[in-house]
């Protein structure tokens, strides 16, 4: 099939063209990312590592975030929950430092975590 450009089309398309010409060039556009919030925040304690390999397969780390500053024990049973009822499989032995770990990142131990990575740092320079 031939295509006939008629001047209504030509007309719209040379209108097309001032308009893209015609457009201030390359606006500068700056862009900012809201934090990254799927990841699980990093730290030097051990149940980083543990709940990296134990709690991110089902859901990401918004659920850990989302939740008000909660106590120690919580956290405990918070993972005894992810593995009981909800199946888990977190070995026995990590439960505790998994726990220790949340509680300081996401619980009611906000900072200690910080200060932990600082004493760490710390005790690594000695
Ligand atoms: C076997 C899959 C699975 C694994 C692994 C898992 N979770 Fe969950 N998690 C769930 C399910 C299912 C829910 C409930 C989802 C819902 O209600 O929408 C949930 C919900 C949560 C919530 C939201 C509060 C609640 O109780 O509903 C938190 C916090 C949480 N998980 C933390 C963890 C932590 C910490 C780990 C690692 C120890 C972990 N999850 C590992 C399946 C899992």
């Amino acid at each position: 099939m031939k295509m006939q450009i008629t001047s209504f089309m030509a007309n719209g398309l040379a209108a097309m063209l001032v308009g893209l010409v015609g457009a201030p060039a390359a606006q500068a556009l700056e862009i900012t990312l809201p934090q990254e919030t799927a990841a699980l925040k990093p730290s030097t304690m051990p149940g980083y590592q543990l709940a990296l390999r134990n709690c991110t397969a089902c859901h990401s780390a918004q659920y850990m975030q989302t939740q008000p500053p909660l106590s120690h024990a919580w956290w405990e049973g918070e993972v005894k929950k992810m593995k009981h009822v909800y199946g888990a499989l977190i070995p026995d032995a990590d439960m505790s430092a998994i726990a220790d770990y949340m509680s300081a990142t996401y619980g009611s131990g906000k900072g200690a975590d910080e200060a932990n990575a600082k004493s760490a740092t710390a005790g690594a320079k000695k």
